[in-house]
C-alpha cells in the first residue's frame, strides 16, 4: 500500500517501517535490525525501550495531560528546569521549553534582538552565524543554517532573513589552508572582520554550535567570546546537539569554560521519548527583558507540554541514576579508538574527530565527485547493512555523523566498526563504478 506520509523523496515509498526499538537497536517490520549509530537524528541517549520512560509519561497522563503555560505552570516543566540550569553554566537560571531545536533558536534571534532593543541599542538586529551550520528549518533557523542545499531547496532564499556566514573551525581540512598555531586562530578572528564589515552598532548576535564533531583548538571558543565582548554581540551556544553531555560535558561549552548569553538545547533532553527542546537566557539577557517591557512574547501552543517534559524528566532522573552522564566520556574514547582503525584501515577516510559521543568520520570522494549524490549513497549503503547514521559533506568531505545511545557497550562499538568495515568498500566500490573525472 502507497504510504500517505510526505517523505523528503518525494518519489520514494522504500522508508523502511520501524517497529520496536531495543537498547541501541531499532527492528523493522522485516524483522530486520538496525544498530542506531547516531541515536537518529543525534538524540537517543538512554537507548530505546526504556520502560519507566513510557510508564513516567503514562502516568503523568492519567494526572494531567495539558495546560496553556500563560495559564498555568506545571509539575514536570519547573522540575525539569531546575534540574537543567542546576548544570548549565553559571549565570543561566530559566529555560523556556519547546517541542524542537528549530523553535529554540527561533527563540534565541528573537531574545537576542529585544535584548538590545530593550537597552536602547536599537540598531542591532543582523545575526551571524558559520558556513556548514545547521540550526533548524523554520525561516529563521533556516536563515542561520549555513547548509547551502538546505537553503536553496525549494527556492527559500527570498523567504530567508539575511544572515552571514562565516568559515566554520575545521583544522584537518582548513578552508584557508592555514595550520594551527601559526594561523592564529584565523576562522575565529573572521568573526571580529565579519562583525566590522557588517558595522559593530547593527550586529545582535553570533550562533554557532561548540562543536558537531570537530574539535576546536583551545583557543577557538574563548577568541570568539572575547570578540563578542568586545562588541557587544551576543553569543548563543546551539547545543540542540551537543548538549546535555553528549561531547561528555553537561553542555559543549564546558569543554572551554565559556559561558554564552544564550543556550538551546534539545534532543537529549527526552531522547527522543517526546518532542522537547528549549532555549536558556542568562540572567544577563533576562535581567534585560525582566528591567525593559517586562515581556517575552514567545511560544508556542506546546511550550512546556506535561508529558513532554515528564519523559524529560524521567529520562534526566535515568541518565543521572544511572551514572550515563559520567560515562559518556570513557564511551567516546572507545569509540574514537574504532573510527582510528576504520581511519587506517581504509584509503577513502582521511579523518576522524569528535568529542564525547558526537564523532565524525571523514571520507574524500574523488575529485569531481557529486558529494550530495555521494552522501545519499553513504546513506543508503548504511541502511542496507544495518547502520543508522548521520551524514555531513562539507569542502571535497563526506562523512558519517556518528552519536550512538549513552549506552553503547565495548562489543556493540566493535559491531559499528565491522558495520563501516563493509559499508565503505562498498561506498569505494560505487564510487568507482561511478566515477565522472
Ligand atoms: C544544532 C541544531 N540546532 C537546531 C536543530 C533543529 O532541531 P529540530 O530538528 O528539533 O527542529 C538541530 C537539529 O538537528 C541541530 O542539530
Amino acid at each position: 500500500m502507497a504510504s500517505a506520509l510526505v517523505r523528503v523523496g518525494l518519489r520514494e515509498n522504500n522508508t523502511p517501517v520501524a517497529v520496536r526499538g531495543q537498547g541501541v537497536y531499532v527492528f523493522d517490520n522485516t524483522g530486520k535490525r538496525y544498530l542506531d549509530g547516531s541515536g537518529g537524528a543525534l538524540i537517543v541517549t538512554i537507548g530505546h525501550g526504556v520502560a519507566e520512560i513510557g510508564e513516567a509519561v503514562a502516568a503523568q497522563m492519567k494526572k494531567l495531560s495539558y495546560v496553556f503555560r500563560a495559564h498555568f505552570s506545571n509539575e514536570p516543566a519547573e522540575e525539569l528546569a531546575q534540574m537543567l540550569v542546576s548544570e548549565m553554566p553559571v549565570g543561566f537560571s530559566r529555560v523556556l521549553f519547546t517541542s524542537s531545536g528549530s523553535e529554540a533558536v527561533e527563540a534565541a534571534i528573537k531574545a537576542a534582538r529585544q535584548y538590545h532593543h530593550e537597552r536602547g541599542d536599537h540598531g542591532r538586529h543582523k545575526i551571524i552565524s558559520r558556513l556548514d551550520s545547521y540550526h533548524g528549518v523554520t525561516l529563521g533557523a533556516m536563515s542561520a543554517t549555513g547548509m547551502h542545499a538546505m537553503k536553496d531547496a525549494g527556492s527559500w532564499r527570498p523567504l530567508q532573513i539575511p544572515v552571514r556566514h562565516i568559515n566554520t573551525v575545521r583544522c584537518d581540512d582548513c578552508p584557508f589552508h592555514l595550520k594551527y598555531p601559526s594561523c592564529q586562530t584565523f576562522c575565529a578572528t573572521e568573526l571580529e572582520r565579519a562583525i566590522i564589515e557588517e558595522g559593530p552598532g547593527s550586529v545582535a548576535a553570533f550562533i554557532a554550535e561548540p562543536s558537531r564533531g570537530e574539535e576546536p583548538p583551545p583557543d577557538y571558543w574563548p577568541t570568539i567570546r572575547e570578540i563578542c565582548d568586545r562588541y557587544g554581540v551576543l553569543l548563543i551556544a546551539d547545543e540542540v546537539a551537543c548538549g546535555l553531555w553528549r561531547t561528555g560535558r553537561a553542555y559543549c561549552v564546558d569543554h572551554w569554560n565559556i559561558v554564552p548569553d544564550l543556550l538551546t538545547f534539545g534532543k537529549a533532553t527526552a531522547s527522543g521519548y517526546a518532542p522537547l527542546a528549549g532555549l536558556a537566557m542568562s540572567d544577563k539577557v533576562l535581567d534585560a527583558l525582566v528591567n525593559g517591557s517586562g515581556v517575552f512574547l514567545h511560544g508556542h501552543t506546546h511550550s512546556a507540554n506535561p508529558m513532554s517534559c515528564a519523559a524529560g524528566l524521567a529520562v534526566q532522573r535515568h541518565v543521572r541514576a544511572n551514572g550515563l552522564d559520567r560515562g559518556v566520556a570513557g564511551r567516546g574514547e572507545i569509540l574514537d579508538q574504532a573510527l582510528r582503525r576504520v581511519v587506517a584501515k581504509h584509503e577513502i577516510c582521511v579523518a576522524t574527530s569528535g568529542l564525547g559521543l558526537l564523532r565524525q568520520l571523514a571520507l574524500r570522494p574523488p575529485r569531481g565527485t557529486n558529494l550530495t549524490i555521494a552522501s545519499l549513497v553513504l546513506e543508503a549503503l548504511s541502511m542496507r547493512f544495518g547502520l543508522i547514521s548521520q551524514y555531513w559533506k562539507a569542502g571535497d568531505r563526506v562523512g558519517f555523523q556518528l552519536a550512538p545511545p549513552y549506552i553503547i557497550s565495548d562489543s556493540q562499538i566493535l559491531e559499528l566498526e565491522e558495520r563501516l568495515d563493509r559499508i565503505i568498500p562498498a561506498f569505494a566500490g560505487w564510487l568507482a563504478a561511478n566515477r565522472t573525472s
